[in-house]
């Protein structure tokens, strides 16, 4: 049998398919590009490159951990997010392409102010706080996460990213870890993608999903606006007056969040905005300036 990229390649997406894996081209794809250091044209512009045992073996696994349901993006290690590379494990959420959503809004509101504070509240990757310090002018990112684990790579990802001089992270609930540290009254924006999937919904999530990524990522607690709820009220102690809130929630959740931010008088500017899947996505507000 020939060890050429594309028949390797070819047997895979067969292996792939028949184990019912979705989309097996792409999958395979990604893997071997990955083994080998390739892009996609690379790989069928290098068609007849004979593969190394190690190579051959490298892939093989791959491919069974793939058929395991375990995601290209764990598998691989790292994910990209914003133009940015992070790297990622099962101690951390995979970043997902709605989340540039709400970076691009937070982006919007705060590109033209000099030196913002802000907050990331689940922070998990770093994906939000790290994709803002590359992208605002001299931002400063105080990013909590209950997880430790996920901490552990946000700093990494910090690090690779080179920002990190301006995100400090701290472990804990929320607001939690941040109350000693004198920022209330005194940030310019509060940004959180909070867990939102409900007990009853994670178990209709792919495997990918819910046997793979940190449960404590994904389940809030009772319905999906539990974080969001206590973030839109603690909120309030730590924006400066016309500070920004921006939120991202779930598919079809999006008016019941606003709804609950027009009913605290405290906010104005409320707003929703939909990702590149046209589904509302973010909801926006703006901590009112008068006392
Ligand atoms: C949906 S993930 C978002 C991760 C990352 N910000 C992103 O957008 O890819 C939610 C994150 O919130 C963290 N988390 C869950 N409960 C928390 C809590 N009570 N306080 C702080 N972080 C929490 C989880 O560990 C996880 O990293």
């Amino acid at each position: 049998m020939s060890n050429t990229c594309l028949e390797i390649l070819n047997q895979a997406v067969e292996r792939l398919r028949s184990a019912g894996i979705d989309r097996p081209r792409t999958n395979a794809e990604l893997l071997l590009g990955a083994v080998l250091n390739k892009n996609k044209v690379d790989l069928y512009l290098n068609k007849d490159q004979v593969l190394t045992s190690d190579e051959i073996e490298r892939f093989t696994q791959w491919i069974e951990e793939r058929i395991s349901h375990r995601p290209v993006q764990y598998i691989i290690g790292t994910v990209e997010f914003f133009g940015l590379e992070f790297k990622v494990d099962e101690r951390v959420l995979i970043p997902r392409p709605e989340t540039e959503t709400l970076v691009e809004v937070v982006i919007e509101q705060l590109a033209h102010k000099e030196k913002p504070k802000m907050i990331d509240l689940g922070t998990g990757s770093g994906a939000i706080a790290i994709s803002l310090a590359a992208s605002l002018k001299s931002p400063f990112i105080y990013a909590t996460d209950v997880s430790k684990e996920a901490l552990e790579v946000a700093k990494e990802n910090a690090i690779k990213n080179k920002v990190e001089n301006q995100i400090e992270f701290f472990s804990g609930d929320l607001f939690g870890p941040l109350k000693n540290e004198n920022l209330e009254g005194q940030i310019d924006c509060v940004v959180s993608n909070p867990p939102y999937v409900s007990k009853e919904e994670l178990e209709t999530l792919p495997e990918e999903i819910k046997d793979y990524e940190p449960i404590v990522a994904l389940e809030s607690v009772k319905d999906g606006l539990f974080f969001h709820k206590k973030i839109i009220e603690d909120s309030l102690d730590f924006l400066n007056k016309g500070g920004f809130l921006a939120l991202e929630t779930a598919f079809g959740q999006a008016g019941k969040l606003a709804d609950l931010i027009r009913q605290n008088e405290n906010y104005s500017h409320i707003g929703t905005v939909k990702d590149l899947g046209g589904i509302d996505r973010v909801v926006k507000a703006v901590k009112r300036s008068a006392d």
